[in-house]
């Protein structure tokens, strides 16, 4: 077993974490304040490669395998979390889905532009009443002449409001469960798709969540993802790399909160020392380091399985679980060590702790997870 990351993904990591540091912690603050998609990072971004990270050079992109493609998301989750949350829907959700389903055609007309950052990605499979019980959906599509009819609704699009592609799932036919769901791209200037920003959201303050409507929008027939009735697979499979997207962000925040945590620790002087000498503080920067360090490897497992081309939906659900929990619990001791400062936004750690609770819940609960898992354990089926 090698433990070492290679000179290239060294370089990388570097390159990433430079970039953060430079463009993102700075200025990430006002952002998440005025609740505003920073658009001006993701500029700065698309000359760099990160928002096409795994695609293929010949798309535009940089053509990183997963593991290295992890390194990068969770350097972007060190910076922040609202921005690693767009890139890794754009990237794991979004540009992989077209790369492995799409036909050639749709991959040179999207690819390069979602790789540029010129336009980006979201992925809609929850609904008003559907989220868990992602087969439940009650968006349809109707055969229409050469194309499709949509008609429903959608919400909690991670970039809803600004993407320039969105893949939308629908049922095709219902009496088939979940062989009659279709997936579909949509631009959103299709007549009959509106699109409206949720507000008030805990955090993720400067990433995008969009409600969709779906109002006898017509989809022309080249926009079918996949095959007719293999929506739900593919869904499923780009979950698993969103998952994966998702822990990979997690232990990047997590770092964070220790970097910060330590950082107070060592200034910060009551009783004349620094609180770091004090052993309760220790013990919560321990935990912090020891859960982490535990997380990242069982993201870079999954990842290494991914480019073995292994099966890796429980690894990918162990690490998602596993990494936001621990994100969650980073940001809890990273609060309580900053005391009444990590309290407020004047230190980051009050936004780490509002960015975090969405990990445990987004792109499968903790509890969805768990039930993924157990399947694989026990051999028996929550879900049946
Ligand atoms: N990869 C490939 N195929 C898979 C798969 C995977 N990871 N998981 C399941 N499938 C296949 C199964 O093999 C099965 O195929 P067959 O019928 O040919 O055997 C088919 O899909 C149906 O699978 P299940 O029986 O497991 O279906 P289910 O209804 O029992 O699913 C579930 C259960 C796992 C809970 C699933 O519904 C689930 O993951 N729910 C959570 C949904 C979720 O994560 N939602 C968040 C979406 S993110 C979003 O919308 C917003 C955003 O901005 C990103």
């Amino acid at each position: 077993m090698d433990f070492d990351l290679s000179e290239e993904q060294v370089m990388i990591r570097r390159m990433v974490r430079d970039f953060g540091e430079r463009e993102i912690v700075p200025v990430i603050r006002e952002y998440d304040r005025a609740a505003r998609f920073p658009w001006e990072i993701i500029a700065k971004m698309g000359p760099l490669g990160l928002m096409g990270a795994p695609v293929p050079e010949a798309y535009g992109g940089m053509g990183l395998d997963y593991l290295t493609y992890a390194i990068v998301v969770e350097e972007l989750g060190w910076a922040d979390t609202s921005l690693r949350t767009t890139v890794s829907v754009h990237s794991s959700l979004g540009e992989l889905s077209i790369l492995r389903y799409g036909t050639e055609e749709q991959r040179q007309k999207y690819l390069p532009r979602l790789a540029s950052g010129e336009i980006i990605a979201s992925f809609s499979l929850t609904e008003p009443n559907v989220g868990s019980d992602a087969s439940g959906m009650q968006t349809i599509a109707e055969p229409d002449g050469d194309g499709w009819i949509l008609n429903g609704s959608k919400m909690w699009v991670t970039s809803g409001g600004i993407c320039g592609l969105a893949i939308v799932f629908a049922q095709t036919n219902r009496s088939l469960g979940t062989k009659g769901i279709t997936a579909f791209i949509v631009e959103p200037d299709t007549p009959g798709f509106r699109r409206e920003e949720m507000h008030g959201k805990l955090g993720l303050r400067s990433s995008s969540t969009a409600e969709f409507v779906f109002d006898d929008c017509h989809i022309p027939g080249e926009n079918l993802l996949g095959k007719v009735g293999d929506g739900f697979k593919i869904a499923m499979a780009s979950l698993d790399n969103g998952r994966l997207g998702i822990a990979a962000g997690c232990v990047g925040l997590a770092q964070a909160c220790i970097d910060a945590s330590v950082k107070y620790a060592r200034e910060r002087k009551q009783f004349d020392r620094p609180i770091g000498s004090f052993q309760l503080i220790q013990d919560m920067i321990v935990q912090m380091v020891m859960e982490t360090e535990a997380a990242r490897f069982l993201v870079y497992r999954a990842a290494h399985l991914k480019d073995k081309g292994a099966r890796n939906t429980r690894e990918c659900s162990i690490a998602k679980l596993y990494a936001s929990e621990v994100a969650k619990r980073a940001a809890d001791r990273a609060i309580q060590i900053h005391g009444s400062y990590g309290y407020s936004d004047e230190y980051p750690v009050e936004r780490f702790y509002r960015d975090a609770r969405a990990d445990t819940i987004y792109e499968g609960s903790s509890e969805i997870q768990k039930l993924i898992i157990g399947r694989h354990t026990l051999g028996l089926d929550a879900f049946v």
